[in-house]
């Protein structure tokens, strides 16, 4: 044996093992080959590895790494198509029928939505009807027809931000009342839930926006009985009978006179204040063309988040609104359809 030839045997042997190699379709195939090429008694590499003896001692060394050369091409090229084979058994059949099946997505409306409904669904019985308003409005609707001057400590109190072109994110659903009278005229009986933007601290009863529930009643002979008639009779439905209700004195530009109206539940010691309401100012009256002399009115707002923390005794306002499903889950849900604010 010559060193040339044990050279090109070597050759051989690489490229017959490498192509052997990508050539298997199984574990088993793959380690045939390693056992043909690399096997310690017949295996290919060592047949030439044993004639090493019959070449001269200068010659042996380089065939000697050649052989190792072999030898590490030939585990590398084992070792990537066992891996290959590895990746192929993981994306195989994508369907493991011994895996528990996926549990389809409920949705259901969100507790403050749900409040939202039940407020105006009272209200609906009563004879009240759902309207909208926008959400982006000007100084006008949001302040002056409201019987509120720019420079009045009550617009200080419902600082919001300004948009381009003197628009303003609304700080309240009392402008619906407005654009209501605009284009209609009395009976008017709406309820008009919908966002509302504040300059705000973010603590566990306040949010810079938030949901809020506008009401509004202008007929003629409206009086203070009906006023506090119907929120009453509002304040029971929701809170349950026996449910008593109280008008404190207040002060809004656009009503007067004007309340706070606080409810207590049986059983329950304490007032909580669930809307500022009160009769609606002649002044407003006047801003949307109606005669003060022959119309009278009254109207609310209130937040129906803090009705809903109530409802569901959710100690932080904001839990609502941190889309923690772990928490939303566990107020329930009646299903349903529901399209949010408005
Ligand atoms: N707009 C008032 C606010 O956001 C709430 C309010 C008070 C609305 C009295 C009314 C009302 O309609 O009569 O603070």
């Amino acid at each position: 044996m010559t060193e040339t030839s044990l050279l090109g045997q070597l050759k051989i042997i690489e490229d017959a093992a490498r192509t052997a190699t990508g050539a298997a379709a199984d574990s088993a195939a793959l380690e045939a080959v390693r056992v043909e090429y690399l096997g310690r008694q017949d295996g290919k590499l060592s047949l030439v590895l044993r004639r090493l003896g019959s070449l001269s001692p200068e010659e042996r060394p380089a065939v000697g790494a050649e052989a190792n050369r072999v030898k590490g091409v030939i585990q590398d090229a084992l070792e990537r198509r066992a891996g290959e084979m590895a990746g192929a058994v993981q994306t195989g059949p994508a369907v493991d029928l011994t895996l528990p099946g996926r549990r389809p997505w409920v949705g259901a409306r969100h507790p403050v939505t749900r409040v939202v409904d039940e407020i105006c669904e009272i209200f609906r019985g009563l004879g009240f009807t759902r309207v909208r308003g926008p959400e982006a409005e000007t100084e006008w609707y949001n302040f002056l027809a409201l019987n509120t001057p720019l420079d009045h400590p009550a617009a200080d109190e419902q600082d919001t931000l300004y948009l381009q072109e003197g628009m303003l994110l609304r700080s309240h659903t009392s402008p619906v009342q407005i654009r209501t009278m605009e284009t209609h005229e009395p009976p008017i009986r709406v309820v008009a839930p919908g966002w509302v933007y504040r300059r705000d601290t973010y603590d566990p009863t306040h949010t810079p926006t938030f949901l809020q529930l506008e009401g509004l009643a202008v007929d003629e002979g409206i009086t203070f009985v009906d006023f506090k008639a119907t929120l009453a009779e509002f304040a029971r439905r929701f809170f349950g009978p026996g449910t008593e209700v109280r008008f404190r004195p207040s002060f809004f530009p656009f009503t007067e006179p004007s309340a706070e109206v606080d409810v207590r539940r049986v059983g329950t010691t304490d007032w909580l204040e669930i809307m500022g309401a009160g009769m609606v100012d002649p002044a407003v009256l006047a801003n949307v063309g109606y005669d003060p002399e022959r119309y009278t009115g009254w109207a609310f707002g209130m937040g129906p988040a803090r009705l809903a923390m109530l409802r569901y005794q959710v100690p932080d306002l904001r839990m609502f609104f941190e889309s923690d499903m772990r928490f939303l889950s566990q107020l329930g849900s009646e299903g349903g359809p529901g399209d949010g604010a408005a």
